[in-house]
């Protein structure tokens, strides 16, 4: 069951010199599935995921494309529509989410703002709900009685993803949600996400510049480069085989406990400026495996054994790949 689909959206900020920040982007979660979104600053991760739960703002607005979650358009839904199903369908949880918090409410007030505007549930059993999601998000339920400056960063921003929870919402989208907490923080945040998962039916759209972490979370991941999507893969093929020359990149980069300790790579060259439209590929200015076709045609995403591509030098690995298979099959 698809969850959210997304077809051929495309994002701009209208700008003086307008930003094309989506290009024509297509991509699905399924029901229960967690998808990661990874790209460097700058590529579109958060418009994209802005522009998904419809809370793009001007400058920006979807010059094209459709949204569709549990099987209902959000693209022409009216705005008192849109707000009503937002929390219940789709919640999203941004870096900077606990900023978002009330400074003069308590948690439990705030918590039964939300599901007051959304449910017609009586006070007792919104407790009840405010509860257990802080039971599944292992936070003290005392939690409840407390102001936001009365909690630590990291407590607010996961008292912040548990009220996401609130309203069984069936995708979540988290957009760097621990970007801003230290490690150990970091760490309880993603094995709560993990453990919710056992109790909660959701799917989540997880944006990170961290590769390494959404490996580690989620099932398939999807690579942004300069609006576009350029590789979609699932977690266990990814591990074993990148295809596009950005994803491998990007795979070398993550930290690896070597004979030398913690060794970061990193990927070499500048950032694609988005002002432009493209005419040819959108990181042949930095790709090893540049051809000439690659600087005057854009390549288009094609099959992989596990997922997408849109490149033509792996593409044709892939060709190649397939045959050899089929010659020793
Ligand atoms: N309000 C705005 N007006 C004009 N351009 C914008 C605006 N907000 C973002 N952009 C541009 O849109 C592009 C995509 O930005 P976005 O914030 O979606 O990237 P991101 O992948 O989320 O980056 P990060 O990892 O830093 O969060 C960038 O080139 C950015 O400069
Ligand atoms: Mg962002």
């Amino acid at each position: 069951m698809t969850v959210l689909s997304v077809d051929h959206l495309e994002v701009n900020y209208g700008t003086k010199a307008p930003v094309f920040a989506v290009r024509n982007v297509s991509l699905e979660v399924q029901h229960q599935e967690f998808v990661g979104l990874v790209g460097e600053s700058g590529c579109g991760k958060s418009t994209l995921g802005f522009a998904i739960a419809r809370l793009e703002r001007p400058p920006a607005y979807i010059r094209g494309g459709s949204i569709v979650i549990n099987g209902e358009d959000w693209m022409t839904m009216p705005d008192e529509e849109l707000r009503r199903h937002r929390w219940r369908d789709v919640a999203i949880v941004l870096q900077s989410g606990m900023n978002a918090l009330n400074p003069v409410m308590t948690i439990e007030a705030q918590f039964r703002d939300v599901m007051m505007q959304h449910t017609s549930l009586s006070r007792a059993q919104i407790l009840q709900r405010s509860m257990d999601v802080l039971d599944m998000a292992h936070i003290a339920r005392n939690t409840l009685k407390r102001y936001p400056h009365e909690l630590s960063g990291g407590m607010k921003q996961r008292v912040v993803i548990a009220m996401a929870f609130l309203l069984h919402p069936k995708l979540v989208i988290l957009d760097e949600p621990t970007t801003a907490l230290d490690m150990v923080v970091q760490r309880q945040i993603m094995d709560n996400l993990t453990e919710l998962r056992q109790h909660e039916q959701f799917s989540v759209l997880l944006i990170s510049h961290d590769l390494g972490l959404v490996l580690e979370l989620c099932d398939r991941v999807l690579v942004m480069y300069a609006g576009q999507i350029v590789e979609e893969n699932t977690t266990d093929s990814l591990l074993e085989q990148a295809w596009h020359p950005y994803t491998r990149a990007l795979m070398q980069a993550l930290p690896r406990i070597g004979g030398n300790g913690l060794q970061f790579g990193g990927v070499p060259g500048t950032p694609p400026d988005l002002h432009h439209r493209l005419q040819h590929c959108a990181f042949a200015p930095r790709c090893g495996l540049v051809t000439p076709e690659c600087q005057v045609r854009e390549p288009e995403l094609t099959d992989t054994p596990s997922g997408k591509v849109r490149c033509f030098v792996t593409s044709r690995e892939v060709v190649a790949d397939d045959k050899h298979h089929s010659i020793r099959g």
